[in-house]
């Protein structure tokens, strides 16, 4: 691993986002498997788009995402974000790729970052929003403990199907 690791787990590195890994990020977010569960904006994510998220993350304190790698393979497994971050609170993503997802990656990489967010930012409160089509991350989501608070109906409608936005959180 040739990057800085920011954080490490039992099967993952964490690095900085990278403006050389955008070429991966588009392969990730543009999958027609993942983009369904991460909006409903019909349009591609397109290179500038990626360009200016990940220009976001490294140039303020209010975005950090971070690029996760498989240690044994040394493979790009996804993407785990804090947005909107507080000094009391911030809303949490994860994007894992296809061919890694429903191995444990997603539940290891949550955990990791949930610590990070409470013990060193300091966080009191982690919160999110998911479609409520997306079984498994809300399965994942209640089994480390985040409670829905809100439910906004028909967010959107996705592959002919409404959609509603589930709100949860988790207290530190
Ligand atoms: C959601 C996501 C982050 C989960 O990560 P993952 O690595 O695939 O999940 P894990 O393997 O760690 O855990 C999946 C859990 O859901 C369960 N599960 C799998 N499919 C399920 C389904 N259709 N319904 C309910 N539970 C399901 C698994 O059994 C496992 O639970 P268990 O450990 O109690 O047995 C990942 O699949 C992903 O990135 N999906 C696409 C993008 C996305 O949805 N991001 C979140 C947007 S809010």
């Amino acid at each position: 691993m040739n990057r800085e690791v920011i954080l490490e787990s039992d099967n993952i590195y964490y690095v900085n986002v990278s403006y050389d890994l955008i070429d991966e990020y588009l392969k990730l977010f543009n999958n027609p498997n993942i983009k369904k569960f991460i909006t409903a904006d019909p349009n591609p994510y397109t290179y500038e788009n990626r360009f200016l998220c990940v220009k976001e993350a490294l140039e303020t304190d209010t975005l950090i995402i971070l690029s996760m790698f498989d240690k044994q393979s040394g493979r790009f497994i996804g993407n785990i974000d804090f947005d909107n971050i507080t000094s009391d609170d911030a809303e949490i993503g994860i994007i894992i790729n296809e061919e890694f997802q429903n191995k444990h990656y997603g539940c290891e990489a949550l955990k990791r970052f949930i610590d990070y967010g409470f013990n060193d930012l300091k966080l009191k409160e982690i919160y999110l929003g998911v479609y409520s089509n997306n079984d498994r991350a809300i399965h994942l989501y209640k089994k480390l403990g985040f409670i829905p608070y809100k439910v906004e109906e028909k967010i959107a409608i996705i592959n002919g199907e409404n959609v509603d936005t589930i709100y949860m959180k988790l207290h530190k």
